[in-house]
Formats: structure tokens, C-alpha cells, sequence
């Protein structure tokens, strides 16, 4: 387990310290224009963030994605996550917790999250293919209590396996063993990916076996091929290194991705893999989702402090309030209905795909 554990250690300090987003493949909210209203007829103090997701009243549709715990280095980083997850309420999930369902004593780098968050909405994190390959449902039930999770998320990622040396390529019979863990399980299962975005196709098998909400993670920011390509070159593999990094611009840009599995998934969706700015947020709740997520600002701002992350986190929660301002949304729901206008590569996508981009442009108009 030493191996998983020095690991995480490796990508959080690439993630921290290299340019690990992708640049060609954009999460393609800037082809994503939210009409602007010059007769907003809202009042700014007047704007309300709440939102409930999975039943659970936030402050903001606003997620922390999963991302760490498991080595004793990176308890802090989840200290001060959850510290600003607890007093903005938002959201937060905590990264794999295969290495310490393993290795017990690596627990306490995730029930820090819950020490410090006791009321948050914190979801649970495990990878879809060790439910295949070394995870029972017993193993899942002790990752939800480690953390007294109100949800677990399980993540697909067949495009960071496979860059990665040594990676579990065995994914066949994930979605039966997802399927499994919704019968029995008390909590919601939430299925994301993990950069690469999800398809209209696998939303429809997600819906069809039951998920509780799909988190698109779609292509745009933190690229894991590129990751693994970074970590094979400091590792020596230089040929594999080459092969992983044919992958760094893949997946579906997240702006498409929203639209893809809104049009067959009616439960919740959050919308993350790029998402940097208030902005992107209104943008990916006007395409549809219910809140938004993003990972790797909120790790290189917790990697400063508390402080540091709040700051951030308020910039984005202003913005959003701009955002709604000057399309005249009160609150979320709102936003949901306001016109957006979708060019260029989104468009080009979308349309290549079939979906009917005019819709979102004129939604209510009489
Ligand atoms: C350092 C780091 C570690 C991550 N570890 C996990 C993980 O353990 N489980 C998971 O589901 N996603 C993990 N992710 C993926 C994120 O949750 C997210 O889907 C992805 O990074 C795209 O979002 P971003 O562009 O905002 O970074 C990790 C991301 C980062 C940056």
C-alpha cells in the first residue's frame, strides 16, 4: 500500500508545481456566452446561492472535488478543505480512500475532514475499477463511515489507468459492480470522472442502473495523461512518458459534456473538470448542472492556507453573483432558465452529435 500512499505524494506535488491543465482541449465555457440582461430588474443583495443537492441545503452550488488523503503529508491539506467546505458550507469530497481501507493507519488523513467539518455535506471517494478488481462492498461500507459520508463518489478513469505505468486497465464489469454498491448502500452514489467528461451514452447506462447524480469531470483542466506522462519522465520511463502524453488534450470538453448528460439524466449533475471562475460556474448551471466543482485551484489554494482558499473561493462566489445579476437570475433555479448562446467548437460538437444548441438560446422566449 506504500506504493498507492507515495503515489498521491507524487501528484500532488506535480499538480502543485507543474502545468498539468490542458491547453488545446478547453473545458469550452468560453464558446458557452450568457445573454446579458441591461434591465436586470434584480437587486444584488437580493441574490440568493442556496441550493440543495441530494437533499442537503448549501450555501452556494459550490463542490470541492475529490481529491486527497492517504499519506501523512496531505492530512493538512484536507484540514484546511474541510475547514472552508464547514464554514462556507459547501461542498467536499475527500480523494480515494482505497490506500487507508488497506492500511488503517492512514485513516486519521481523512476523518480529519469530518473532526473539522461535523456538519458539512462530505462525500466518500473510491475508484470504480478496484470495485472490480480488489474493493467488496463491505470495504465501500467502511470508506462511507470512515468519514460519516453523506454520499460516496466512485470514479471512472480508463484514460489516467492507462497512462499511468503500471495502471488497472481491467474495467470490464464496472458498471455491474456500481450497480451492486447502489442496492447496497445507504448513501447516494454519485459517479464522476476524472477529467475526461462523460458521454450522453454512458449517462444513459448510469441512469439506467440508478445513479443518484453524475459528476461530468469533463476534459478542460487537470489532464491525468499528462500528469503520469510528468511522473514517468521523473520515474526514467521516458518511452512510456511519450505514449501517455498522446493522450494529454483527451476527453470531452466539460461544457459538452453538461449538455450531453442533462439530455438523458434528470437527477443532479455537477459540472467540474476546468471550472475556474464564478463565471464557468454560472455557465455550467445555465447549461444545466446543479452545482459546480472544481479541484486543482482549490489544492494550490489550500496548499497556502485557509485564508488563501477562502479568498478564492470568495472571488468565485462573487462572480456567480455577477453573473446572475446581469442575467437577472434571484437565485439558482433561475439561472437554470437564462439564455445562453453557444458557438464555435461547443456548437460544432454539439451539433456534430446532434443536440439542438438554438434551445438553450431562446428557452423561454413567449
Ligand atoms: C491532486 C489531485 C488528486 C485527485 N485525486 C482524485 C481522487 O482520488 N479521486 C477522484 O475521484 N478524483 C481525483 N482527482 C480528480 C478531480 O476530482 C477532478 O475530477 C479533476 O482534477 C478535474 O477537475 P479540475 O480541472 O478542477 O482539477 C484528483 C485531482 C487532483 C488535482
Amino acid at each position: 500500500m506504500k506504493e498507492v500512499s507515495d503515489r498521491k505524494i507524487e501528484h500532488i506535488e506535480i499538480c502543485c508545481k507543474e502545468d498539468v491543465e490542458m491547453r488545446v482541449n478547453t473545458s469550452g465555457f468560453e464558446d458557452v456566452w450568457l445573454v446579458h440582461r441591461a434591465i436586470p430588474e434584480v437587486e444584488l443583495d437580493d441574490i440568493e446561492l442556496q441550493t440543495n443537492f441530494l437533499g442537503f441545503r448549501l450555501d452556494a452550488p459550490l463542490l470541492i472535488s475529490a481529491m486527497t488523503g492517504g499519506h501523512p503529508k496531505v492530512k493538512e491539506i484536507n484540514e484546511v478543505l474541510a475547514k472552508v467546505a464547514g464554514e462556507l458550507n459547501i461542498a467536499m469530497a475527500v480523494g480515494s480512500q482505497r490506500a487507508a481501507i488497506i492500511d488503517t493507519s492512514l485513516k486519521g488523513t481523512f476523518t480529519v475532514v469530518r473532526d473539522v467539518a461535523p456538519d458539512a455535506f462530505i462525500m466518500a471517494n473510491i475508484g470504480a475499477v478496484q470495485l472490480v478488481s480488489d474493493l467488496k462492498v463491505e470495504d465501500v461500507k467502511k470508506a462511507v463511515d470512515m468519514i460519516e459520508a453523506n454520499a460516496i463518489s466512485v470514479h471512472l478513469n480508463p484514460a489516467h489507468e492507462f497512462s499511468q505505468v503500471g495502471g488497472d486497465t481491467k474495467f470490464k464489469g464496472v458498471l455491474e459492480a456500481i450497480k451492486k454498491l447502489i442496492h447496497e448502500l445507504s448513501v447516494p452514489v454519485v459517479v464522476k470522472e476524472t477529467g475526461c467528461g462523460i458521454s450522453y451514452e454512458d449517462a444513459k447506462l448510469l441512469a439506467d442502473i440508478g445513479v443518484s447524480a453524475i459528476d461530468v469531470a469533463g476534459a478542460g483542466g487537470t489532464s491525468w495523461p499528462l500528469v503520469e506522462a510528468l511522473r514517468a519522465e521523473r520515474n526514467g520511463e521516458t518511452l512510456w512518458a511519450e505514449v501517455a502524453r498522446g493522450f494529454a488534450e483527451w476527453g470531452i470538453p466539460t461544457a459538452v459534456s453538461i449538455v450531453e448528460v442533462r439530455s438523458v439524466f434528470n437527477r443532479e449533475v455537477i459540472a467540474s473538470g476546468g471550472v475556474r471562475s464564478g463565471l464557468d460556474c454560472a455557465k455550467a448551471i445555465a447549461l444545466g448542472a446543479d452545482l459546480a466543482g472544481f479541484a486543482l485551484p482549490a489544492l494550490r489554494a489550500a496548499s497556502r492556507g485557509v485564508k488563501e482558499l477562502k479568498e478564492y473561493v470568495s472571488v468565485v462566489m462573487n462572480q456567480l453573483r455577477g453573473a446572475m445579476l446581469l442575467t437577472g437570475s434571484r437565485n439558482i433555479e433561475e439561472l437554470k432558465r437564462a439564455k445562453v448562446v453557444i458557438t464555435g467548437r461547443v456548437k460544432q460538437w454539439l451539433e456534430a452529435r446532434g443536440f439542438d444548441v438554438k434551445s438553450y438560446a431562446r428557452r423561454s422566449f413567449p
